[in-house]
């Protein structure tokens, strides 16, 4: 992203991009971009929130207080399992990418203990890729297991854990009364490749990766399912522990693990300097695929249990710990051809067809190249020998061509002039970088659009999948948003695979569709640019789709958190003829949104924003947000220079009241407030 955009936006986007991959790692099993472009995002919207921490507040006080996505630790809680509250926080780990930052990690460890004193004593292990469990023992026995979950409350599975060899179910006699024993689940390479050939072999789909396979089994309902997958563990920390030994360094963990009678993990060093660390770091670089389970990193501990304690944690993880990441892995193989796929918007994206190789733990047959310019960047040819890289995850890319084996006579690529679904020439709008088809009735823009419009996070609907979408709109049943709601259901009994019950299943979804939100139904028309958020901001402005279709750029920009191009992208596209058939068609379907709830109140506040502090009488901290809110305002966090008022009830916050003066404004109490919120002045 480029240096010059404004952090506020920044940080929203980035926020969003996280918890979107953070949705899709932990509570769908099913990542879509490489753990390291991950890691990079995160590691961005750290630096910026870090940097921006007055932005911060304010972002999380509009949002409710919810944290932001860059300090949280792992996913939401699935409801599909009983929720499990971690008596001991379960937390993440601090990444550093390269040997400075991990210096300059060791650094700033020994400045904060101080008096120049320094760590002698680092303990490094394996970082496993796979999912992390917390197992408790009460009196010897095996009676809970839960996932990290958010890191305070996780998913029991108690049930799947316990079909893992490698966890006994009782300890042995004298083992504390409370015990809960932390560490990795995960798949052994040679079970994961036994398993895939099983799926093969039964025609079914092959699971992306050992760590997905794992945490697919343990979250899986049946247990016998989980038994069935061969799954393993390796412990490295204890959580909650009553009336254990006495323990003095991180090692002893190790020792008393193995003394409950769990297997620790050979790969594990003490060392005296970060010297060794990088050594030691280089060595299972090079041993990466030497062992039967997969590591990603190289995790790094204070050993000395007094030093952890005495350096702390931040929110979401410890600063006595730091977990290297390994770079992501390279293979060479064939370019076969550069196609083009067609998204959803018309986007004509080019991708490398590539002859199968095996890299960071999954057989890749084709990578994105995103734009004309990477490939030309890139200086990719089909027939080229090419370097693919991936790390512990799903999407790999293209790094470049192996130039000394490149064929001779071979030319540079050429992004190709006509849409391949279509036939129609395709454009590169002036400053893209992507080309388009704009064919708006090209067959994969209609389906892309009929699928958006039906995903769960849109109209919901349910039986109406890839493949019946694309039947209808293959045999033209169907050809815009419009249709789903209007077409003759019986039609499909002339298809495959149709019937009764499917036909009845799928008009009881429709039904159920009709009365979506608002805010739903617009995301699911994919007008350029209006993601979820942003439609439901206009769903809250307009009441309706008919209103919002007369909106006008200015109406749209005056909402707060919507910008011109939103505006003039909503305006644009209900402007046009189809916009206005889909919409008549819509409403002749039946679909009826829902509004959202507008407040009644007197928007005395508009453009105003007011920060709380402390205790009030009549107000609990939620109460006086939504009381400012529902009136216009803003309540943020912190005070900053435009903050309108800062009201103060029962024990304020210190650093508030002293900004609030140095910046001259005003500070109201509770009478005050009332005041404030009726008139939209401050009282005299
Ligand atoms: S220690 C309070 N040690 O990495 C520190 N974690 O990114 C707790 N992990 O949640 C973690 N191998 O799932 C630790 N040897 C290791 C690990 C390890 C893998 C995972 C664990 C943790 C995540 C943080």
């Amino acid at each position: 992203m480029a240096k010059d955009t404004d952090p506020r936006e920044e940080i929203v986007e980035l926020r969003a991009q996280v918890a979107h991959h953070l949705h899709l790692y932990h509570e769908l099993d099913a990542p879509e971009i490489p753990d390291a472009d991950f890691d990079q995002l995160v590691h961005r919207l750290r630096a910026l929130e870090d940097e921006h921490p007055a932005l911060v507040a304010e972002l999380n006080a509009d949002r409710a207080g919810s944290a932001s996505p860059g300090q949280q630790v792992g996913g939401a809680p699935s409801a599909a399992f009983a929720p499990v509250t971690h008596d001991v926080p379960m937390m993440s780990l601090d990444n550093a990418f390269d040997v400075d930052e991990l210096r300059g990690w060791g650094e700033r460890l020994e400045r904060r203990l101080g008096d120049e004193r320094t760590i002698d004593l680092w303990n490094i292990e394996l970082k496993f890729d796979g999912l992390a469990l917390s197992i408790r023992y009460e009196d010897g026995l095996l009676v809970r297991a839960a996932t990290r979950g958010d890191g305070s409350t996780g998913e029991d599975v108690t049930h799947t854990v316990r079909t893992i060899a490698d966890i006994p179910h009782r300890l042995p006699a004298g083992a504390p009364p409370v015990v809960e024993v932390r560490g990795e689940a995960y798949m052994r390479k040679s079970t994961f490749d036994a398993l895939n050939d099983a799926q093969e072999a039964a025609g079914l789909k092959p699971y992306v990766n050992p760590r997905n396979a794992a945490a697919g089994s343990i979250r899986q309902k049946d247990a016998a399912v989980a038994a069935e997958r061969g799954l393993s563990f390796w412990p490295y920390q204890l959580g909650r522990v009553d009336d254990g030994p006495e323990l003095l360094r991180h090692s002893d963990t190790f020792t008393f693990l193995e003394s409950l009678g769990f297997v620790v993990n050979d790969h594990h060093r003490i060392v005296s300097t970060l010297d060794d660390v990088v050594a030691f770091i280089r060595e299972y670089e090079r041993k990466r695929h030497d062992l039967d389970y997969e590591f990603d990193g190289v995790v790094v501990k204070v050993d000395e249990l007094d030093m952890q304690r005495e350096l702390g944690s931040t929110a979401r993880a410890p600063r006595w710990a730091i977990a290297y990441k390994l770079p992501p892995e390279e293979r060479a193989t064939r370019l076969v051809d550069i196609p083009i796929s067609i998204g959803t918007n018309g986007s004509a994206t080019p991708y490398a067809l590539l002859e199968p190789v095996f890299v960071g733990g999954v057989t890749v047959t084709n990578a994105t190249l995103h734009n004309e310019d990477q490939v030309r960047a890139k200086d990719v040819r089909p027939g080229d020998m090419v370097i693919v890289r991936r790390a512990g995850d799903v999407i790999p890319e293209v790094v470049g061509p192996v130039l000394s084996e490149r064929p001779a006579g071979s030319t540079a690529w050429e992004f190709p002039t006509e849409c391949p679904m279509c036939s129609t020439a395709l454009v590169r709008p002036d400053g893209e970088a992507r080309h388009k088809c704009p064919n708006l009735d090209c067959p994969a823009q209609v389906r892309g659009r009929i699928e958006h419009f039906a995903q769960r996070s849109a109209m919901d609907i349910e039986f109406f999948g890839e493949r019946t979408i694309d039947l209808l709109v293959t045999e033209g049943v169907i050809s815009d948003v419009g249709d789903v709601f209007e077409f003759d259901l019986e039609v499909l009994r002339s298809f495959e695979g149709f019937g009764d019950t499917s036909i009845d299943n799928l008009r009881a979804a429709l039904d159920r569709s009709r009365t979506r939100p608002l805010g739903k139904v617009i995301f699911g028309l994919a007008i350029p640019h209006v993601g979820s958020s942003n439609a439901a901001l206009l769903a809250k402005a307009f009441g309706s789709l008919q209103s919002l279709s007369h909106a006008t750029v200015e109406q749209i920009e005056a909402i707060d958190g919507l910008g011109t191009v939103i505006a003039e992208s909503v305006v644009e596209w209900f402007s046009t003829d189809g916009a206005q058939a889909i919409l008549a068609k819509l409403d002749s379907g039946g679909v009826r949104p829902v509004a959202p709830e507008v407040s009644t109140l007197e928007p005395t506040l508009s453009g105003k924003s007011v920060v709380v502090s402390g205790g009030l009488a009549n107000y609990g901290r939620a109460e006086a947000k939504a009381a400012i809110v529902d009136r216009g305002g803003k309540a943020p966090g912190s005070v900053s220079k435009s903050t309108f008022a800062l009201v103060v009830g029962n024990d304020p916050g210190a650093s508030k009241v002293t900004k609030a003066e140095d910046l001259g404004i005003p500070i109201l109490d509770e009478a005050g407030f009332e005041t404030l919120l009726e008139t939209g002045e401050l009282p005299v």
